[in-house]
């Protein structure tokens, strides 16, 4: 099969789907969803040694990128087909525009080692200290982030079972193309917008 020079998106290369949680000035979390996010090799920062960190690319001016700013910490909690109706709803609800954005929540939990809000329905939840922001353009930004402490689901850690069983059962949502969201299995979870019809 050849292929074609298209104009394209990131379409069939999708990426994870992930909740950044922080705390707002009275000290109530928002949650906003984001997918512009990949992985990096961090220095060592406070002493504990150089290890895997994150960038995370966030557009446009919102109250994610307004409280990020203010602390430098945030979490990134997976998001997973349980949690998608709420995921939606986040990604598709403002936190500047709408005072009440968190009259919907998740079960909500105090980071380990940072200051963070994070999802304990989550089966992995990161902290993450912002090391640089690196600003591209008009409202596009990415931070590069050191992972600072991170919770994973108990039985996701028991080696006794095989990897691929663990993985399975995390039923992890992707950012597919088209404005869909999409299983790890190939099914259709539905349109931005549509899953948090359910709420
Ligand atoms: C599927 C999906 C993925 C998104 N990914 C990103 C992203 O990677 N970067 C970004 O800046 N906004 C992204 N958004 C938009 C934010 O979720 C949206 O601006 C939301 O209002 C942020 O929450 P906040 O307003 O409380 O900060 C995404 C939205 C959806 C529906």
């Amino acid at each position: 099969m050849s292929k074609i020079k298209v104009n394209n998106y990131n379409d069939f290369c999708p990426q994870q789907l992930f909740l950044y949680g922080t705390y707002r000035e009275d000290g109530t979390p928002n949650f906003g969803l984001f997918c512009w996010f990949s992985y990096l090799y961090a220095p060592d920062l406070n002493g504990e040694g150089a290890g895997m960190g994150v960038m995370a690319c966030i557009g446009g001016e919102k109250l994610t990128k307004d409280l990020i700013r203010k602390k430098g910490i945030f979490s990134a909690n997976l998001v997973t087909e349980e949690l998608l109706p709420l995921a939606d709803y986040y990604g598709c609800v403002g936190g500047r525009e709408h005072e009440d954005k968190m009259r919907f929540s998740p079960t909500i939990e105090k980071g380990v080692v940072l200051d963070v809000p994070t999802i304990a329905e989550s089966p992995v939840s990161m902290e993450l200290q912002v090391m640089q922001e690196i600003h591209l353009e008009s409202g596009s930004d990415v931070f590069l982030c050191k992972i600072m402490g991170e919770t994973m689901r108990e039985d996701l850690t028991n080696k006794a079972v095989p990897f691929i069983e663990r993985f399975k059962s995390v039923k992890q949502v992707l950012c597919g193309g088209e404005q869909h969201y999409v299983s790890t299995d190939g099914r259709d979870l539905g349109s931005w917008g549509e899953p948090m019809k359910s709420l």
